[in-house]
């Protein structure tokens, strides 16, 4: 047994994560002791109504979370989600100076300046490991395993639900709104799906991981977000038929600031690199290591100046596995008090300049219904050159009165092609435009 004083900690909340907290570090409380270097024991529990936690210690239950934090506890663990209470009582808390914890994603991408600095006022650790991507580490490699090398890319499917409906349509070729409700019946989604579908979840994980690759203050209101809810029966098999399939991908990566929106730092400096922050279907290649992720399952693909590509795999969400992250940034934060230390802080400095979707280069996919005869081509090859849109590839399938035409694009702002698209759309030579996506993950 340690001979340290305990560390105590304050749970606020108990669901799904909050329960599986409880199990493991009772569970593990001799192994927990020796990495810690001191017991740590669990001093109260906040929930709304205590009478629906049978499987928890009476005595520790509480409704006065203010009062909880306020007591004469080591480490605030948050697991309620969402903003308030979350937020007042997480202030309250490092504002006097206890180390925090929270899986509230939500809540670090909207208000992570005031969390930080309240963290920065006393010294108090805030760790938030389980509010991207679940079990998976990935915000303590971004935040200090990759501190020394220059992150280029960050791009992850950090939702699982819908994750599961896409992975669902390319195995069936059913619609999305049957695949949604087979999700809704298994449990897969919420009861209201919007918070994952319409990609607010995504967004929010996008904010956080943009954030600290790129050390600049990125919120989830600069994020570009697109959801799942238009990717139809016809967008999955066009993706088949060109050997890529659909994911929800949350992109954030440099891109260059060009000369003519002459912008400067403070000091006047030229500005010449920003970063673009965004949440949308594409198509990946069916050999990149983000299509092989199928089901509920999260992944995010980090590339490196230094250290090159890698993959972090693993469960995004559910129980245990969001309270396996909670309890490694516990135990952190526990070390950290023993021996006096102190977890990283809010790395802003860069304030890199986030750029606006319309400004940001992509690439697209667009599969049209024509007219087969002569002349065609050369239409819409047209309008592509009037928008200064270079094309990549072309592939027709002729029918008796009708063909199919497939366009893949080099990169264009995303500006540029969405006027392309529209103009396309208007030209009687086009009977339809069956599918339009954004292509990720190769360079043409
Ligand atoms: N609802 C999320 C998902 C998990 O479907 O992945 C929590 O962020």
């Amino acid at each position: 047994m340690s001979s340290q004083k305990p560390i105590k900690v304050a749970l606020l909340g108990c669901g799904t994560v909050g329960t599986e907290v409880v199990r493991l570090l009772t569970d593990q409380a001799a192994d927990l002791t020796a990495r810690v270097g001191a017991p740590v024991e669990i001093t109260g529990i906040a929930v709304r109504r205590p009478h629906k936690h049978p499987d928890v210690p009476a005595e520790l239950l509480t409704t006065d979370a203010e009062a909880l934090v306020a007591s004469d506890v080591d480490v605030v663990v948050e697991v309620i989600g969402g903003i308030e209470p979350a937020r007042t009582l997480l202030l309250a808390a490092l504002r006097s100076g206890k180390a925090v914890v929270t899986a509230n994603k939500a809540l670090l991408a909207e208000h992570s300046g005031e969390l930080f600095a309240a963290s920065d006022s006393s010294g108090a650790d805030l760790y938030f490991e389980a509010a991207v991507a679940g079990a998976i580490p990935l915000l303590r490699p971004l935040r200090e395993s990759l501190a020394g090398d220059r992150i280029t890319r960050v791009m992850g499917i950090v939702n699982g639900t819908t994750n599961f409906i896409l992975s669902g349509m390319d195995s069936t070729g059913a619609s999305y709104a049957e695949t949604l409700e087979e999700a809704t019946r298994l449990g897969y989604a919420e009861a209201d799906p919007t918070a994952d579908v319409d990609g607010f979840d995504a967004a929010s994980k996008a904010a956080i991981l943009a954030s600290l690759a790129f050390h600049s203050r990125v919120t989830a209101a600069d994020v570009h977000r697109e959801g799942i809810a238009s990717v139809s029966a016809a967008d999955i098999a066009a993706a088949k038929a060109l050997g890529r399939t659909v994911k929800l991908l949350a992109i954030c990566e440099r891109v260059p600031v060009g000369g003519a929106d002459n912008q400067t730092t403070e000091n006047g400096a030229a500005i010449t690199e920003g970063i673009s922050v965004r949440v949308h279907p594409a198509m990946i290649p069916k050999a990149h290591p983000l299509a092989s992720v199928s089901g509920a399952f999260n992944a995010v693909f980090v590339e490196a100046d230094a250290a090159g590509e890698m993959m972090f795999y693993g469960q995004g969400a559910g129980g245990a596995p969001t309270a396996s992250a909670v309890l490694g940034d516990l135990v952190a934060v526990a070390r950290n008090r023993v021996h006096d230390g102190r977890g990283p802080r809010e790395s802003a400095y860069a304030a890199l300049p986030i750029r606006p979707m319309g400004q940001t280069p992509t690439r697209y996919h667009i599969s049209l219904d024509v007219a087969d005869r002569a002349g065609v081509l050369s239409q819409v090859a047209a309008v592509f050159a009037e928008h200064d849109v270079s094309i990549a590839a072309v592939r027709q399938e002729g029918r008796v009165d009708d063909a199919s035409l497939v366009i893949v694009t080099h990169a264009a702002t995303d500006a540029a092609l969405r006027s392309t698209v529209d103009k396309i759309g208007g030209l009687p030579v086009v009977r339809e435009v069956v599918s339009v996506m954004r292509v990720e993950g190769e360079e043409l």
